[in-house]
C-alpha cells in the first residue's frame, strides 16, 4: 500500500521534471529505449548554421559554451521547437562600443541563449508577438525581447540592440532560425543606461553580398599572384627568345650583306 503511493509519486515526479524542464539535462532513461525518432524531423543546427551565413562567429559562441546542445536538444526533443536570431560575422565585427570582449564567459552563455526563443514561431507569429510586449528568450528572467511588425518586418529591440529579421534561414516547425543585423545585447549584462543612439548613419539598406565575397577573395588572390609571375616569367623567357633570333637574323642579314 504505502509502496505503490510512493511509486506513484515518485513517477508523477519524474514525469513532471522531466516535461517542465526537457533542456535541463537529458532524462534518465530508465524504461527501455524507444525507438528512434523518424530521421527527416532531424534539423542539424551545427550543419544549417555552418553552410549558411556566414555565421562563424555566432556558431563558435554556440560551441564554446555548448548551448548548442541546448538548442539542438529544443529542436530534437520538445513539441514547441525553437526560434533562433542569427547575427551575421559582420554584425560582430561591428560591435565595438559595449563589446563582448570584457565578458565572463557566464555572460557569454547568456547573450548566446538571449538570441533564442523557446517556441518555434513562423514570420506571420511575430504579429501577434508584437502584441504581448516582452518576450521570454531561452535566458529566462529580465532576458527579454520586445517584437513589433512593421507590414511584415519584424523588428527586434533589446534596448541596446533595434534590428530586424533580414532573412529566414529556416522556418519549418519546429525549427526557425532567423538572420538579424545586429548582436543582441541584453539589458540584463549591459544595463539600461543605454547612450543615445547616434543618428544612424543612412546605411544601404540591401548592400548584398557586401562582405560575403571579400573574405573568399583573400584565397584566390593569395593564389594569384604566383600565377601572374609564372606567366610573366615564362612571357619573359618567350621574348628572350625572340631577341635571340632577331638577333641571330640580324647577323645573319650582315654577313650576307
Ligand atoms: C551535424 O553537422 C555537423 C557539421 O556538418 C557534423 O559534424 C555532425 O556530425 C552532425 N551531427 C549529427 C548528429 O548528424
Ligand atoms: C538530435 O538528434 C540527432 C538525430 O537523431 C542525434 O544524433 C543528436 O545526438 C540529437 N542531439 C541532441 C542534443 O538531442
Ligand atoms: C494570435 O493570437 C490569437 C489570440 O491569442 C490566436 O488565436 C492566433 O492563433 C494567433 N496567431 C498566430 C499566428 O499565432
Ligand atoms: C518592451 O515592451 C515593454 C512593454 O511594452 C516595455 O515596458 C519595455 O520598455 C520594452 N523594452 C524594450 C527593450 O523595448
Amino acid at each position: 500500500m504505502e509502496f505503490s503511493v510512493i511509486f506513484i509519486l515518485s513517477n508523477t515526479l519524474l514525469l513532471l521534471s522531466s516535461s517542465a524542464f526537457a533542456k535541463t539535462a537529458s532524462p534518465p532513461s530508465l524504461s527501455p529505449t524507444p525507438a528512434p525518432a523518424p530521421a527527416p524531423d532531424f534539423v542539424n543546427l551545427t550543419q544549417l548554421l555552418t553552410v549558411a551565413g556566414p555565421f562563424h562567429t555566432f556558431l563558435n559562441y554556440l560551441k564554446s559554451t555548448k548551448v548548442i546542445e541546448t538548442f539542438q536538444n529544443q529542436a530534437n526533443n520538445t513539441e514547441e521547437g525553437i526560434t533562433i536570431f542569427v547575427p551575421k560575422d559582420k554584425a560582430f565585427s561591428d560591435l565595438k562600443k559595449p563589446s563582448l570582449s570584457k565578458l565572463t564567459n557566464d555572460q557569454i552563455k547568456q547573450v548566446a541563449l538571449f538570441h533564442a526563443l523557446p517556441h518555434f514561431y513562423s514570420l506571420a507569429d511575430f504579429k501577434n508577438l508584437s502584441e504581448t510586449g516582452s518576450t521570454p528568450t531561452f535566458a529566462g528572467g529580465d532576458y527579454t525581447l520586445n517584437f513589433t511588425d512593421d507590414s511584415g518586418t519584424v523588428h527586434i529591440s533589446s534596448g541596446w540592440s533595434i534590428t530586424k529579421v533580414t532573412s529566414a534561414v529556416h522556418s519549418t516547425d519546429p525549427v526557425a532560425i532567423y538572420q538579424v543585423d545586429k548582436v543582441l545585447l541584453p539589458e540584463a549584462i549591459f544595463g539600461t543606461d543605454i547612450p543615445p543612439v547616434p543618428a544612424p548613419a543612412p546605411t544601404p539598406d540591401i548592400a548584398p553580398a557586401a562582405d560575403s565575397p571579400t573574405q573568399q577573395s583573400s584565397d584566390s588572390r593569395s593564389s594569384s599572384p604566383s600565377l601572374s609571375h609564372d606567366f610573366s616569367s615564362s612571357y619573359k623567357i618567350m621574348s628572350y627568345g625572340i631577341l635571340a633570333n632577331l638577333a641571330l637574323a640580324t647577323f645573319g642579314v650582315m654577313l650576307i650583306l
